[in-house]
C-alpha cells in the first residue's frame, strides 16, 4: 500500500511516517505549506495524482483554537475548503481519504464518554469548522476514515502551535515559574501520537471505513494532566487549579470531551493504553 501523507513534518505526521515505514507501508510525505497547500486545488491535484497513492492522509489543519475565533475566514478556508479540495481529488482518483477531527465537536453536556454517533454541538469557530470538514468528507466520499482525536502530544510538537504540546509547555513554564495555573474543569483524554499512529496502521489494514474516535483510555482534567507530568518528572512546582472562566481563553471549550472508541472496538481493534502509561512512555523517550 502507498500512502500520500500531507503534513509529514507535523506532530502526528512525523509518527505516522515512522510507524508506517517500519511496518513496510510506503509513505510519500510532503511537508506542510513548504511543499503543498491544500487550499490550492490544482497544485494539490498534480502532486497527489502524480504520486499515485492508494490512500491520502491529510493531517493539515488550522487549529490554533483561540486564533480561529479571530481568523474565521482562514479557519474555514483550510478546515473546510482545503478538506473539500483533497476529498474532491480522492473522489476523482477513486481512492479513500483519512482526515482528522476533534473532541471539540461536542458541547460537553454529557458526563459519560461520547460515542461516534452522539449528536455534535460545537462551541467554537474551530469546532464548527472541523465538523464542517467531517460533513464535507462524508458527503463527497464513500470510502473515508474520519478520526476524532483529543489532547494530542508527540515528540515533534504541534507545528500549528509553535512546535509545542501541552507537556512541553508545562515543562518550559516550570523552568521559570514557581506557580502554574491550569484549568481543572475541562475533562478529556490526553493522547499520544505514537499510539495513534499504531492504531491508524491497524485500521487501514482492515479497510473498514467510517468515523472513529481514537484516544488513549481513561480521562483527566488539564490540571490532573499537569500534576502527573510534574510527578513523573520529579519537578517541584505549585500547580494551581483554576476554572475555565478564571483562565479566560478566547474560545469556548467543552467541559467534558472524553471519547469512547466504540467503532474501533467494533472493527476488532484493541483499546489504546491508559493515558498515564502513554505519558510515561513519552517522558521516558524524551530523556
Ligand atoms: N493537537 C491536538 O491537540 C489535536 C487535537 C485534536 C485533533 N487534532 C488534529 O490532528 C491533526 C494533526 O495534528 P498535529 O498536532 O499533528 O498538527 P501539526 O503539528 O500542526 O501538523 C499539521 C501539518 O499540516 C500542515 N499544514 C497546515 N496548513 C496547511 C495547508 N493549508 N496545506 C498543507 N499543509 C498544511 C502543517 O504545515 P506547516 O508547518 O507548514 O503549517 C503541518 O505539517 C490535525 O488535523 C489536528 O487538527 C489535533
Amino acid at each position: 500500500m502507498k500512502v500520500f501523507l500531507i503534513g509529514v513534518d507535523g506532530q502526528l505526521g512525523t509518527d505516522i511516517e515512522k510507524c508506517f515505514t517500519a511496518k513496510g507501508i510506503e509513505v510519500h510525505g510532503l511537508i506542510g505549506l513548504k511543499e503543498i497547500d491544500i487550499c490550492d486545488y490544482d497544485d494539490s491535484f498534480i502532486k497527489i495524482t502524480s504520486s499515485g497513492p492508494d490512500l491520502v492522509i491529510n493531517t493539515a489543519a488550522f487549529h490554533n483554537v483561540d486564533l480561529c475565533e479571530d481568523e474565521v475566514e482562514q479557519t474555514f478556508k483550510v478546515n473546510v475548503g482545503g478538506v473539500k479540495n483533497i476529498a474532491g481529488i480522492c473522489r476523482e482518483m477513486g481512492i479513500p481519504l483519512m482526515n482528522f477531527s476533534t473532541d471539540y465537536v461536542f458541547d460537553g453536556s454529557k458526563d459519560t464518554p461520547y460515542f461516534e454517533d452522539d449528536c455534535p454541538g460545537p462551541l467554537s469557530i474551530y469546532a464548527i469548522s472541523r465538523l464542517g470538514g467531517e460533513r464535507v468528507v462524508q458527503y463527497m466520499l464513500d470510502k473515508y476514515y474520519l478520526i476524532r482525536l483529543s489532547g494530542l502530544y508527540g515528540h515533534a510538537g504541534c507545528t500549528g502551535k509553535g512546535n509545542m504540546n501541552f507537556i512541553e509547555t508545562m515543562l518550559k513554564f516550570a523552568e521559570s515559574k514557581r506557580e502554574i495555573k491550569v484549568v481543572d474543569d475541562q475533562i478529556l483524554t490526553p493522547t499520544s501520537t505514537v499510539d495513534v499512529a499504531e492504531k491508524l496502521a491497524e485500521l487501514i489494514m482492515t479497510g473498514k471505513y467510517g468515523l472513529y474516535h481514537m484516544t488513549n483510555t481513561g480521562s483527566c482534567s488539564w490540571y490532573e494532566f499537569a500534576c502527573e507530568i510534574f510527578k513523573l518528572m520529579d519537578i517541584k512546582v505549585d500547580v494551581i487549579p483554576v476554572s475555565t472562566g478564571e483562565f479566560g481563553a478566547r474560545a469556548i471549550r467543552p467541559g467534558y470531551s472524553v471519547l469512547d472508541n466504540v467503532n474501533l472496538r467494533k472493527a476488532g481493534i484493541r483499546d489504546m493504553d491508559e493515558w498515564k502509561k502513554a505519558l510515561r512512555h513519552y517522558l521516558e523517550e524524551r530523556k
